[in-house]
């Protein structure tokens, strides 16, 4: 089902790595396993190369003059990445953004969902320094599967026993199996910005990217979804099993996504759609000769989402975007939630520094009727999991 990596690091809970890998292929997926140094002074590479039928991943750099394994390869082709038990040294690199070694270079160059099970004697795990790389990381979207309290392998009792590995399978089987990305599921995504033509060379625009719809759509696909992107004006890397239906202007946008929103379970409107256009786009170009001034008339756009939500089947959810700004942006949002009768409403404030329009960041908030669940500042493609997460909790 899905082709994950596991990185394992060294400890002695290193040997609990061959359970995760079992029940991990027991639930149907494909693994690669991943070892540094430290890890292969405590099980051997073979061991793993036999139970996962694949080669171990445990360098950066082969021999002089051979190539290595390719960190950027593997993580092109990976779902999800998963290191367990992962040690206090790996959870600093993985903080630090090192990649000085096989793992710490894959997950540099790995996009998708990350999870980590801490594994270390109690006072290491304790200490200020791990606190605050583990702190790091979940606010970059990383999952952390806690360690447990109990008799550690030293002697000493207290918190750092690797989770239970069926625990850490669930974990990663929450992130790729259910809710949102279900195989079967039928995802719709509308990204980008849409653009209104003045003239044959001009256009009303903004200043959408189309990143955080790009990332939804992704993080659906690595769920298994069937995924539809109706993409206004976005110059991104496409996906070869994601279906893109350009649709440049609002009115393309609201043709697109009418037809294919029928046959969807789950409807997220990330893109931005122009409210106005211009009432009569000249045909040609505009002629500037004709006076100094410009006035340009504008009409309404159809409200896409709105007229959806209207037509919308019985167990169809439907998430929202609104991109505010100023002090009354939380209270906007929420009425826009129940005018246009939305599932969820992703609220993000566009006056905050260095999150929003291009960046690969953002700061959002999930509105549901009754409750708001405010996510630090984290990569788009950790804001489109926990934004799947929330629609997968809708559907039925
Ligand atoms: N949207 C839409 N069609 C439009 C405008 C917006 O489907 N013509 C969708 C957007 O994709 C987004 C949500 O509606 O998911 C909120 O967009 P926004 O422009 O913020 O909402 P408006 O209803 O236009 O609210 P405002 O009055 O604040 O502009």
């Amino acid at each position: 089902m899905a082709e994950i990596l596991l990185g394992v690091t060294g400890g002695v809970a290193a040997y609990k790595a061959v359970d995760v890998l079992r029940i991990l292929q027991r639930r149907g997926h494909e693994v690669t396993v991943i070892m540094t140094s430290g890890a292969r002074r405590f099980v051997g590479a073979a061991t793993f190369a036999a139970l996962s039928g694949r080669p171990v991943g445990t360098q950066l750099f082969g021999a002089e003059g051979q190539p290595g394994y390719d960190h950027l390869d593997l993580a092109r082709r990976a779902d999800l990445l998963l290191v367990a038990p992962a040690s206090a040294n790996t959870i600093a690199r993985m903080a630090a953004g090192q990649g000085d070694g096989l793992l710490a270079a894959v997950y540099l160059a790995f996009d998708g969902p990350v999870l980590v099970a801490p594994a270390m004697n109690t006072r290491m795990y304790v200490h200020p320094a791990t606190r605050d790389n583990l702190e790091l990381l979940r606010r970059r979207g990383v999952e952390i599967v806690p360690p447990e309290w109990g008799i550690l392998a030293d002697g000493e009792v207290g918190e750092g026993r690797l989770a239970a590995p069926d625990a850490i399978v669930d974990a990663v089987c929450r992130r790729i199996e259910v809710g949102a990305g279900r195989a079967g599921r039928r995802v719709l995504v509308t990204a980008g910005g849409t653009r209104e033509p003045v003239d044959a060379v001009r256009y009303l625009g903004n200043r959408s990217s189309g990143r955080m719809g790009w990332a939804i759509a992704e993080a659906a696909r690595r769920r298994g979804a069937e995924v539809t992107v109706v993409a206004a004006n976005v110059d991104l890397p496409r996906h070869p099993a994601i279906i893109y239906v350009d649709a440049p202007t609002a009115a393309e946008l609201h043709r697109a996504a009418g037809e294919a929103f029928g046959s969807c379970d789950l409807l997220i409107m990330a893109a931005a759609v122009a409210d106005y256009r211009p009432a009569a786009p000249v045909e040609g170009k505009l002629d500037k000769s004709q006076s100094a001034a410009l006035e340009l008339a504008l009409e309404r756009t159809d409200d896409v989402l709105a007229e959806l939500s209207a037509r919308r089947n019985p167990g169809q959810v439907l998430v929202g975007f609104a991109a505010e700004h100023g002090p009354q942006g939380l209270e906007h949002a929420r009425e826009k939630l129940e005018r246009k009768g939305l599932d969820l409403l992703v609220f993000n404030d566009i006056g905050a520094d260095g999150v929003g329009f291009g960046s690969p960041d953002n700061e959002i908030t999930i509105l549901r009727a009754g409750a708001a669940q405010r996510l630090p500042r984290m990569s788009k493609a950790a804001c489109a999991e926990r934004i799947l997460d929330a629609a997968g909790e809708l559907l039925t």
